[in-house]
């Protein structure tokens, strides 16, 4: 039984009940309130056009509000909104002045978008060192501490790992960066819309995150934070007439980059994303951050307490629950664990195959029974 039963859960999420949901790391089920508003939004532009557009621009501010509030941004105006995560982070690589023999730190761990556009720097003759937080003699923020060099510039890692759900401890990381002089990068996709993110606690200079997974909302729109003191620092790699301090006068030759976080917006916005993601952001603003992380925590250790206690089962994520977030994953070393996989998934236990493992992720309104259901579903399989 749930231990805390979430009131406005069944009508805020109207989730088909057959679905064992445990794929918010992957992409997020959208909730009721989301829905509405792409609805509404679709319904008003074929009756009307954008004859409300400066109301859609409302809509957009209150986004970029709800942003900086899960962030902690010193100001809505240092949120931009971008395409996604893997954009944000090309504007960072692409936009840094780089010097041969520079380096980037990043993991071992670390999805592909966060190693490639570090890797694509090679012509430029920036050179890339993985620290192994796989490693057991020394904590992962050790790791990456033994992996600064002198030539290190940026530091990219991500606030929680994609496979094997490990989380790294983003305030002591930004003051090692700090102390060395090099700039910090945090790819926190897997972690904002699932806990509170303080940017300035953590002094974090970038930071990037699709709205897809944690957040709850669609695909195509992200969070992209730069620390206003390195805004000037970064150099524009994408140029049109939104992007620009006078924004809306068509008519002016001359031009600058806005001021704030808008400089890196270069074209129309994604309005109908933007209104579906104000929905989701709202709701777990609503709910508050502190709550959310701790019924996903609460989730994710019982499904860690469930599939150890099988005969079987071995977890790849981290037991302490300071190391983790909304990921657990684990295999079966006895049988083909992604055959398993693909078994679960067409069984409604909608999971992915990731980090050598069965990822699990869980949010705060998944209800009890679909974790019972995926823990008899595995025990089933292990028969
Ligand atoms: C840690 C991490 N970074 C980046 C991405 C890619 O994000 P996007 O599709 O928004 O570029 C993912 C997607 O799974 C991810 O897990």
């Amino acid at each position: 039984m749930d231990p805390t039963p979430h009131p406005a859960a069944p009508a805020e999420f109207p989730l088909d009940q057959h679905l064992a949901y445990l794929n918010h790391a992957a992409v997020a089920p959208w909730p009721k309130r989301a829905s509405d508003a792409v609805i509404r939004f679709a319904l008003e532009n074929s009756r009307l056009g954008a004859t409300h557009y400066p109301q859609w621009l409302e809509v957009e501010k209150q986004l970029r509000h709800n942003l900086s509030m899960m962030i902690n941004a010193p100001s809505p105006d240092d949120v931009a909104l971008v395409k996604n995560t893997s954009e944000a982070l090309s504007m960072v690589a692409s936009g840094l002045a780089w010097e041969p023999g520079d380096e980037v730190v990043i993991t071992n761990q670390e999805f592909p978008s966060n190693r490639i556009v570090w890797e694509s720097l090679a012509d430029k003759g920036v050179t890339v060192r993985v620290a192994d937080i796989s490693r057991e003699d020394v904590t992962p923020e050790g790791a990456i501490e033994d992996a600064l060099s002198e030539r290190t510039r940026l530091l990219a890692v991500s606030s929680v790992q994609y496979g094997t759900g490990l989380k790294l401890d983003a305030e002591h990381l930004g003051a090692l960066c700090r102390s060395h002089g090099i700039l910090f990068c945090l790819d926190a996709i897997q972690s904002i819309g699932a806990e509170p993110l303080d940017v300035q606690a953590a002094q974090v200079d970038f930071t990037m995150a699709d709205g897809h997974k944690w957040m709850l909302g669609p695909e195509g729109l992200a969070l992209f934070y730069v620390r206003p003191e390195v805004r000037e620092q970064l150099h524009l790699t994408e140029f049109g007439w939104h992007m620009v301090a006078d924004r809306g006068n068509f008519d002016r030759k001359d031009w600058e980059p806005a001021p704030d976080a808008r400089r890196f917006e270069c074209g129309s916005p994604n309005l109908l994303c933007a209104h579906a993601l104000e929905a989701s952001t709202s709701l777990l603003l609503e709910t508050g951050l502190e709550t959310v992380r701790d019924r996903i925590q609460q989730r994710v250790a019982h499904l860690e307490s469930g599939l150890t206690g099988l005969n079987g089962v071995r977890g790849i994520t981290r037991a302490s629950p300071q190391r983790r977030l909304g990921i657990y994953t684990f295999d079966m070393p006895e049988h083909d664990t992604r055959a398993a996989q693909a078994r679960l998934f067409e069984e409604g236990v909608i999971c992915a195959y990731r980090g050598g493992g069965i990822r699990f992720s869980p949010h705060y309104y998944t209800p009890w029974a679909a974790l019972e259901n995926a823990l008899n579903r595995v025990e089933d399989l292990l028969r």
